[in-house]
């Protein structure tokens, strides 16, 4: 099997594919309901640990695995380490993709309904947007037609290949999602009122603190990151031999961490400011978690001029940011297929496809299964997989191969302390913490 692998062709080409990956409905939708649910501050602050800590240092850890073993995220880890059972790793991965896939498209459904009410007015003509969002969710027809269009639209744009697909679209949009944020979060932290929001945002509420809250921050934080399923693995495995990995790695988690931190700016501030009483808000943002994007920027949007154009504008490009990260989500599926099973890869996509619009049905008919799906993915199956690949390379991978990829065979400067520091991290460190976090989560 001797297929010539296509690599990104740019610099900033690789940088824009895994931001697009890692910026999504994680970010703006997901993040948020987090943050809520964990009563603020303290997740928040716990949140950024988990990237700094063991976000950072696995991304590079995906990165290198996929680019020395420069194949899908399955056949990365066999040609790594061949005749053992770390190929596993990679297919956890695999299947993670396709759950994760199963509810994800359901939200990107929802904004894609958003994106029609915002254009036909219909949206700004409501008086109540937790109601209209209630609606929506006891609508299974309307939840299914778009979500199957988001899949169909997906698939598109992976046949349409690696390169052309993916790098040019992120490249372009995202700074404009980007500086739309902005102008919601500097219109929101004006609204009179905000400050309570501020606060629930930056001043930690120790009393509100459940015992899951660190499974909860490393859950998301692996989910905004898409790492820990194999996603960075085969991104990896198209980045040129010269990209620095460390660098890219750093730069994606930060400008990821960033848009979640912005869109919290923009939501909690709006949500307390525009609901009266604090008490009933703290509790209905966690009742209404995965709910709180849609009802919150639109009733944002209402206290704006122009409303129905801002909020068309901000629910496109989400629904760009979310294409970019399901894109990314089926291409590991796909190249998985497509590699270990010698599919075409249009075969390879249409069957993903198929499997997705099946789990994204009983989602979208069923909360119980979507919360079961979301609850799994990013809180067991990604940790799991974090774990693996963390002792992956602390343990079993020649430390040669990760000194080669990180300085690139010597091209870059990578100091020995630099080696020795990120082995340790995940030699002893994430490992350590993973399933102290898992024992204390689950057991307490
Ligand atoms: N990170 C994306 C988001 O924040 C979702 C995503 C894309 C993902 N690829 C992934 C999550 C891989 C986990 C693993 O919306």
């Amino acid at each position: 099997m001797n297929k010539i692998r296509i690599k990104f062709a740019s610099k900033l080409g690789l940088v824009a594919a895994a931001a697009g990956s890692a910026v999504g409905l994680g970010n703006i939708w997901r993040f948020p309901s987090q943050a809520a649910d964990g009563g603020g501050a303290l997740f928040i602050f716990l949140y950024i640990a988990c990237i700094l800590f063991f976000g950072i240092p696995l991304m590079m850890g995906e990165f290198i695995v996929g680019r020395s073993g420069r194949a899908n995220a399955s056949g990365s880890f066999q040609k790594l380490a061949p005749g053992t059972q770390w190929k596993w790793v990679g297919r956890l991965g695999i299947i993670t993709a396709f759950l994760i896939l199963g509810f994800y498209m359901v939200v990107c459904g929802w904004t894609m309904e958003y994106i029609m009410q915002s254009v036909s007015g219909q949206l700004m003509a409501t008086d109540s947007f937790s109601e209209a969002f209630g609606n929506l969710l006891q609508n299974p027809t309307r939840q299914v037609v778009w979500m199957l269009l988001f899949t169909i639209l997906t698939a598109f744009f992976i046949l349409a290949g690696v390169k052309k697909g993916i790098e040019q679209s992120a490249k372009i949009l995202m700074p404009v999602l980007f500086l739309i944020l902005l102008v919601l979060g500097i219109r929101s932290i004006t609204l009179p009122g905000s400050v309570e929001g501020l606060a629930f945002l930056f001043k930690p509420n120790i009393e509100s603190v459940k015992s899951t809250i660190f499974l909860d921050a490393i859950g998301q934080a692996f989910f905004s990151l898409s790492i820990g399923m194999g996603c960075m693995t085969t991104y990896g495995s198209y980045f040129r031999d010269d990209s620095n990995l460390r660098k890219t790695a750093v730069q994606v988690s930060l400008l990821d961490t960033l848009v979640a931190v912005l869109a919290g700016i923009v939501i909690f501030p709006a949500a307390f400011a525009l609901t009266q009483t604090p008490d009933t808000i703290v509790s209905s943002l966690v009742a209404g978690g995965p709910g709180l994007l849609f009802i919150t920027i639109p009733e944002l949007f209402h206290h704006m001029p122009f409303s129905s154009l801002w909020s068309a504008l901000f629910f496109v490009l989400l629904g760009i940011a979310a294409l970019t990260s399901t894109i990314s989500l089926m291409e590991v599926v796909t190249t998985f297929l497509h590699e270990e099973f010698d599919m075409l890869r249009r075969n390879a996509v249409t069957l993903v496809a198929m499997g997705v619009a099946v789990l994204g049905v009983v989602s979208s008919m069923s909360p119980q299964f979507f919360n079961m799906l979301d609850y799994t993915t990013a809180k067991i199956l990604l940790p799991l997989s974090g774990l693996f690949i963390s002792l992956f390379i602390g343990w079993y991978l020649d430390k040669k191969i990760t000194f080669a990829q990180l300085s690139n065979e010597g091209t870059l400067s990578v100091s020995v302390r630099f080696i020795k520091l990120y082995i340790f991290i995940l030699r002893y460190v994430a490992p350590v913490a993973i399933v102290g976090i898992f024992i204390y989560g689950i057991f307490f």
